[in-house]
């Protein structure tokens, strides 16, 4: 990261983009003069309340913040009916496309049709206000649907990641109690389906609470269904009633669920709320991706990751733009396929990860350079922290030295962006900038006092904000409010420079970001020794060009064993099982010794010292000092 420090480079936004962009430099001091008026303003030009709300936000129980308390509204109804209501109905909502070439253009007025019918199938099967249904689809337009009609009749969807294995869907199902499973037979992956359906199957078998399942035809697949249990989404729809009259829903309703990893084992389903969401993520996409009534928004994520939910669905669509959703790999049928794409769908403004800047990056420029992409006007990235080098490809390659990058710092948690440039800020590579109008953050030291190098912390609540962790108020309390107090504490080290801003430099706890996917290292751990020969395993983050970061992991072998390769084969395919193939680790090394503390705690950073190649870090307070030579010695020789 010492690289940061000497970025000098300066880029100012272009004139014409100054000219016309939805954000002005007086809203920043606004904003800052009168934060919860700011956000008052927000809510009333972005949202559609049916009763006004009386309180901006409900500071009485801190930090269970509530926000716009009193107002009542509906989510779909903000995303389709106003749209369809308006001269924006036969406007394309939502444009997708899959791998193999299938295309669809989705109207407002169609959209309105489908989630409508949806929104009645899900109450015929039994669903009703507050009631959990999960998702495990596609990225197809169904999903869209169905997370509209959710929030049409009021229930609680959890979106769970396709890539995710079937015990980490059954996980998830349990924890939220989810009665409907809503799938696909598949998805094309490199020309081929991913059996979705499968695993679905063999989650319920351990998820019993599942009632019924709703299944997408879209890959042709051969799949089983399960008499009784499993229906044909286009079935179900082919007899739908036309209308549903959205529920009238208070503000603070949880609107949906969404597990993420934290530093236990047990992922945690971050909650969500209504109508500060809806505002958030309304705010954020108008002033930072400067949306107007023509832009085509492309934004890269899964609806599966938080991204996803908020820039990819509720976002647009609530503005009542234009959204782009492709499910497929970059590279197919080659790598030039994103840039085909946002040529023929004519995409202005393009959100992604830094990771997979990388990989356009190592590929090369001439697969950008066969399409014209002359009409991109905005660039976006999330995830983690760009490298000023891939800023500058991006920067130049796709945007053609004319295009602003709004690099986005966000989590799921804050369900918005938080700390983001706006098109009218001067931007270098590498940093996220300055913190969003209405938004207080700050970087802290161990004292809670600012400090040019610290922590990331959000000094105030804002709209967007989790409400508490689904069925779990104190691994709220614990995870988010018991460092700094009343400063809800991000998980990210932070660096602040002469400017005033702040550059992320990524995670201090135990999380990983493998691909921009959030991913806890206690979870891979738990699945390393669940199998026989494991007594301990520790896994790290282990810096990778493309990936960002790859799980690396540390396995201490029970008496009896030996390391192998068919051992690393086994361990790494039980990790797949288990949590999913993003998080298999790049390598596993057997070692008969871990670096551990006299109570038993395991020094990660000591690890991550050895794979980085670094001088070893302290190491007195280890209960076995001489641990470290072992450890060493099995890396330099690693197993695979
Ligand atoms: C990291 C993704 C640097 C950070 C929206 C955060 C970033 C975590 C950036 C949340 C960025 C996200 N620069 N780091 N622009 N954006 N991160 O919950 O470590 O999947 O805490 O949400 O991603 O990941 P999550």
């Amino acid at each position: 990261m010492e690289k940061t420090n000497l970025e000098r480079r300066v880029f100012h936004p272009p004139e014409e983009i100054l000219r016309h962009a939805n954000i002005k430099g007086e809203m920043y001091k606004e904003a800052q003069a009168d934060r919860l008026g700011w956000w008052k303003k927000q809510a009333h030009e972005l949202v559609t309340f049916f009763k006004p709300f009386e309180k901006v936000l409900d500071d009485s129980n801190p930090p269970f913040y509530r926000w716009f308390t009193g107002g009542t509204t509906n989510v779909s109804y903000n995303c389709v009916d106003r749209h369809y209501h308006s001269d924006k109905r036969n406007k394309a909502a939502i444009c997708y496309e899959n791998e193999m070439g299938k295309k669809v253009v989705m109207t407002y007025r169609e959209l309105y049709v489908e989630v409508n019918k949806f929104a009645n199938v899900l109450k015929s099967l039994g669903v009703g206000k507050g009631d959990r249904v999960c998702l495990y689809m596609p990225m197809i337009p169904e999903a869209a649907v169905a997370m509209l009609a959710c929030t049409r009749i009021g229930a609680i969807h959890s979106v769970v990641f396709g890539g995710f294995s079937s015990h980490s869907l059954a996980e998830r199902i349990n924890d939220a109690q989810a009665k409907i499973l809503i799938t696909a037979d598949g998805n094309f992956r490199k020309g081929t389906p991913f059996p979705l359906k499968e695993n679905a199957d063999a989650a319920m078998e351990a998820a019993p609470g599942i009632e019924k399942c709703i299944v997408v035809k879209n890959a042709e697949n051969p799949i089983n269904m399960h008499e009784g249990r499993d229906f044909w989404y286009h079935e179900l729809m082919a007899s739908a009633a036309k209308y549903y009259q959205p529920e009238e829903m208070e503000a603070d309703a949880p609107l949906f669920i969404l597990y993420t990893s934290g530093s236990t084992g047990k992922p945690k389903g971050v909650q969500h709320s209504t109508a500060g969401y809806l505002v958030q993520v309304q705010a954020t996409l108008k002033y930072v991706f400067d949306l107007k009534e023509t832009d085509v928004f492309w934004c890269t994520a899964d609806i599966g990751w938080i991204t996803g939910h908020s820039y990819v669905v509720y976002g647009p669509l609530a503005l009542g733009m234009t959204t782009l959703m492709y499910d497929g790999t970059l590279d197919y049928p080659d790598k030039d396929r994103v840039w085909e794409m946002a040529e023929r769908w004519g995409v202005t403004i393009f959100y992604t990860a830094p990771t997979a800047i990388r990989t356009f990056m190592k590929w090369g420029p001439e697969y950008p350079k066969r399409h014209d992409l002359s009409q991109l006007r905005l660039l976006g990235t999330v995830g983690e922290p760009i490298n000023p080098e891939a800023w500058m490809w991006y920067y130049e390659n796709i945007g053609g030295g004319r295009c602003p990058i709004m690099d986005t710092w966000w989590q799921t948690e804050t369900g918005g962006f938080m700390v983001t440039p706006t098109p009218i800020l001067p931007i270098k590579p590498g940093t996220a900038t300055k913190p969003f109008p209405g938004i207080e953050v700050d970087v802290v030291d161990d004292d809670k006092q600012p400090a040019e190098r610290g922590y990331l912390v959000v000094k105030s609540p804002w709209p967007s904000m989790l409400m508490t962790i689904w069925g779990d108020d104190q691994r709220y309390l614990d995870e988010y409010w018991s460092r700094f107090g009343d400063y809800y504490f991000t998980g990210d080290g932070a660096k602040k420079d002469s400017m005033g801003y702040i550059w992320v430099t990524g995670r201090v706890d135990d999380v990983l970001k493998v691909s921009g996917h959030r991913l806890g290292t206690a979870e891979i751990e738990s699945s390393l020794v669940e199998c026989e020969e494991v007594a301990e395993a520790a896994v790290i983050g282990k810096k990778d060009d493309i990936k960002g970061e790859v799980p690396v992991a540390f396995v201490t072998l029970k008496d009896g064993y030996k390391g192998s390769s068919e051992l690393v084969a086994k361990l790494k395919k039980h990790v797949d099982v288990k949590v999913g193939p993003i998080a298999r680790p790049s390598s596993i090394i057997f070692t008969s010794t871990l670096p551990k503390t006299r109570s038993g705690k395991i020094m990660r950073r000591l690890l991550r010292d050895i794979t980085e190649g670094r001088t070893i870090g302290d190491a007195t307070t280890l209960a076995d000092p001489s641990a470290m030579e072992e450890i060493v010695a099995a890396y330099s020789g690693k197993a695979g």
